[in-house]
């Protein structure tokens, strides 16, 4: 796995409605994606499930399986552009903000939320879970194993129906119906995602490596808020600093505390010596 990040910050003008959070109002220029809920049906079964793959592996020895490389002519599209799309994404070597947002890449923070709805033993049974940003989906996979209904979102639709339900189907491959009934998938920007999810609230929700944008913060803060049961925890995992963008975890703390709706306590330091220094934190609603 290459962790670069060399896409740049447009430092257009502030946006002076509040000068406290002016900081996280960085005019991107770019177009965002309109989000809409996607179909998943099993049509490509067979296929999918002679496909390459490997398993990753997490804390306890359990693993989950995930494509080497994602399925093309995923029929499931409806979409004649998808495939062009696919080859188009899936030739970026880094994220292009507004086009690509990297989830045909598994990162490093979705293992260690998912090591760590292993380690503290979280109740995965009936609950509602969204995973934002899911990308392989590996977390929201973990879930529904364990009794979970799961909505997936991913800003590219090529994501979800090339990689993130593929990803379902070699992990739960005699299990169709329980995929279909307990599962819903959305693309599009966090922006119309909050939009189109209007009152739903989840009980869990799940987002890894979603924090290297300090432009998309504000969007990320509203959907967790906006979609947080009361009582409900939110576990995101994330480098504590992006180098060279100025994202991570202290910075999205400091919007969290201006805005005073969200609380964030770090729950897991993971400091493995090769990569950045990254966190697993709880987000609550005060
Ligand atoms: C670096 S990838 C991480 C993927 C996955 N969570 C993982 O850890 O392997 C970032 C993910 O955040 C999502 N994302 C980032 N910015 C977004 C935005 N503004 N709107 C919707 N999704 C966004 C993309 O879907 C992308 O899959």
């Amino acid at each position: 796995m290459s962790f670069k990040f060399n896409f740049h910050i447009d430092d257009k003008e502030d946006i002076k409605e509040d000068k406290d959070i002016s900081e996280f109002d960085i005019e991107s220029k770019i177009d965002e994606l309109p989000s809409k809920y996607l179909e998943f049906n099993v049509n490509n079964k067979d296929i999918i499930l002679k496909l390459e793959n490997e398993n990753v592996n997490f804390n306890q020895n359990k693993s989950l399986k995930k494509l080497i490389k994602p399925f093309k002519n995923n029929e499931n599209s409806g979409d004649n552009n998808n495939d062009n799309n696919y080859e188009n994404l899936l030739n970026k070597t880094d994220l292009i903000p507004g086009v690509y947002e990297g989830g045909f890449k598994l990162w490093e923070c979705a293992i260690d939320v998912i090591n760590y709805l292993i380690e503290d033993n979280i109740d995965l049974k009936n609950k509602k879970v969204l995973e934002i940003g899911c990308g392989h989906g590996l977390p929201g996979i973990f879930c529904l194993l364990h009794g979970s209904v799961v909505t997936f979102q991913d800003y590219n639709q090529e994501v979800i129906f090339n990689l993130t339900q593929p990803n379902l189907i070699i992990n739960n491959s005699n299990n169709d119906n329980n995929n279909k009934e307990n599962s819903k998938f959305i693309s599009g920007d966090w922006k119309f995602v909050d939009e189109l999810l209007n009152n739903e609230k989840f009980d869990l929700i799940l987002t890894s490596d979603t924090l290297y944008n300090i432009g998309s913060f504000k969007k990320l803060h509203n959907l967790i808020s906006n979609h947080l049961e009361t009582n409900g925890k939110c576990y995101l995992a994330s480098k504590t600093y992006y180098f060279g963008v100025g994202g991570g975890i202290r910075k999205f703390e400091e919007l969290a505390n201006v805005l005073n709706i969200l609380s964030i306590k770090t729950v897991r330091d993971i400091k493995d010596g090769f990569s950045n220094v990254r966190e697993v934190v709880e987000i609550t609603k005060k």
